[in-house]
């Protein structure tokens, strides 16, 4: 039988306090109905609705190209409200996935465990015991399966008292939920219509309703506010830790790392404490990232050292690298085997060849360095003048001296040599030593200016 799953995402989400629609929160640098997606596409399902309505096109611009139905609900009144909207267009033979845009950690495991136990004629909810089940709707059994669901705030003393609670996950056939769904009211605590009335009413018509329980709650947390972010954060990172850790990556505290978008390392990785990684970052085998590192968009290769401090973006290094302390790869940075990058060196946009060696205090820019070559302390590829960029291109082998200012356009032969200090703004030849420095001069008998009347 098709699925059809519908992520409610229209909530205004006002426990978080924030402009921004609550799905759009950042969870490890996706936001949090990005996650859900994520999940529901793993089904494979045939049908994929999301319902927004708080913060409008903002939310449906954050997803540009994703392959759902966008179903708007104008004005929040409820999640039985919300799925509503959807059904009209949701096909009659399809069953019915409900996910919450708020519930972002879920497993696609877990939701087929749900769609395996779940016949045409049954439905089936997600629930979970909790130590605290404050906020979350009750599951109120009958000794076996579920009769109905008490929010919150309607529920009596007696029904606060039980800790299992509505993870929100609900499955059945689209053409029955149709018909419960007609059959809300709002008459209660929040004057809202409730999704999980529609229990009662399954029950009322004959159709059994199993109440399958989670593995761990933190898969089905729902985030309201703040503090539930960063707890859902700390969860997800602990869980993206715990999978680097068995493929074989060793952490100096897994407590200590941010992974946020992919991580994909080799073999014996060593990673260091207060490490960030953002977007799609590749470490090769023997990789070593020391601490306090941000590294985006990047590819390490393997049995390269990223000393401490350093920040990388969009780059690529070879094997054996070695960047740091405190080095800076910009968009663009390419280095090839073997290259070292020092303490307080930029590069961006910039080709460095195998085995060559810019160590200290440096802005290589828009520059092609060949293999070999060592680039003194200090030295500046003028890359700007202010209107445009330009290229500088440096020979395989040779040996750019302590403060060179390299004025681009400019080329700089195989072998050729430059003096410290020199400013080059003309071609330099190959093999020879070409130096650009005023003569020096000592004053003799100059005297140092005194203050007057001191
Ligand atoms: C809901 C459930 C509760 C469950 C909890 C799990 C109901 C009535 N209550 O409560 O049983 O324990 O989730 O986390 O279903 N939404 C809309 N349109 C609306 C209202 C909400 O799309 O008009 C969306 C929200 O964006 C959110 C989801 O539905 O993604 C849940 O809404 P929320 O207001 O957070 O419900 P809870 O009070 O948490
Ligand atoms: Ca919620």
């Amino acid at each position: 039988m098709s699925l059809s799953i519908v992520i409610l995402a229209a909530g205004q989400g006002t426990r978080m306090r924030s402009a921004m629609p609550k799905v759009l929160q950042p969870l490890a640098g996706r936001a949090l109905l990005g996650h859900v997606l994520v999940c529901a596409h793993e089904l494979g399902a045939d049908d994929v609705c999301v319902v927004y309505g708080h913060g409008g096109d903002a939310v449906t611009k954050a997803f540009p190209g994703e392959p759902v139905r966008w179903c708007l609900q104008a004005e929040q009144l409820g999640t039985g409200h919300a799925m509503q909207q959807a059904m009209p267009e949701t096909p009659d033979d399809n069953m019915v996935l409900v996910l919450f845009g708020d519930v972002p950690l879920l497993t696609s495991s877990t939701l087929r465990r749900l769609l395996e136990a779940t016949g045409v004629e049954e439905m089936s909810i997600l629930t979970v015991d909790l130590d605290d089940p404050t906020g979350y709707g009750r599951i109120i059994r009958n000794g076996g399966d579920v009769e109905r669901i008490v929010e919150q705030k309607d529920a009596t003393a007696d029904e606060q008292a039980v800790r299992e609670i509505n993870t929100g996950v609900m499955l059945c056939a689209a053409s029955k939920l149709k018909v419960w769904l007609a059959g809300l009211n709002n008459d209660n605590a929040q004057g809202e219509y409730y999704l999980t009335d529609v229990i009662a009413m399954a029950v009322a018509d004959g159709v059994p309703v199993h109440g399958i329980k989670a593995d761990s709650w933190t898969e089905v947390m729902g985030i309201n506010d703040r503090k539930q972010l960063a707890e859902a954060e700390r969860a997800l990172q602990a869980r993206l830790v715990d999978e680097l850790m068995t493929q074989g990556v060793s952490f100096a505290d897994p407590a200590r790392v941010d992974i946020r978008g992919k991580l994909t390392c080799g073999q014996d990785v060593f990673i260091d404490v207060n490490n960030v990684f953002e977007g799609d970052v590749t470490l090769g085998d023997n990789v070593r990232i020391e601490s306090n590192n941000v590294i985006r968009d990047s590819n390490i290769g393997a049995g390269s050292v990223i000393h401490s401090n350093c920040h990388i973006e969009s780059s690529s290094t070879g094997s054996d690298c070695e960047i740091g302390p405190y080095g800076r790869l910009r968009p663009g940075a390419e280095l090839a085997n073997k290259v070292k990058v020092g303490n307080f060196v930029e590069i961006k946009k910039s080709t460095v060849a195998d085995g060559s060696k810019v160590n200290h205090l440096t802005y290589i820019g828009d520059t092609e360095i060949g293999e070999g070559v060592n680039v003194g302390a200090g030295t500046i590829t003028c890359n700007y003048d202010g209107a445009s960029k330009h290229k500088t291109k440096i020979g395989d082998g040779a040996f750019i001296g302590s403060g060179v200012n390299l004025v681009a356009p400019v080329e700089v032969g195989n072998f050729a040599t430059i003096g410290a200090g020199s400013t080059i703004t003309k071609e330099v030849p190959a093999q020879e030593l070409t130096l650009e420095r005023s003569k020096q001069l000592t004053i003799k008998g100059w005297k140092r200016p005194v203050k007057k009347g001191g």
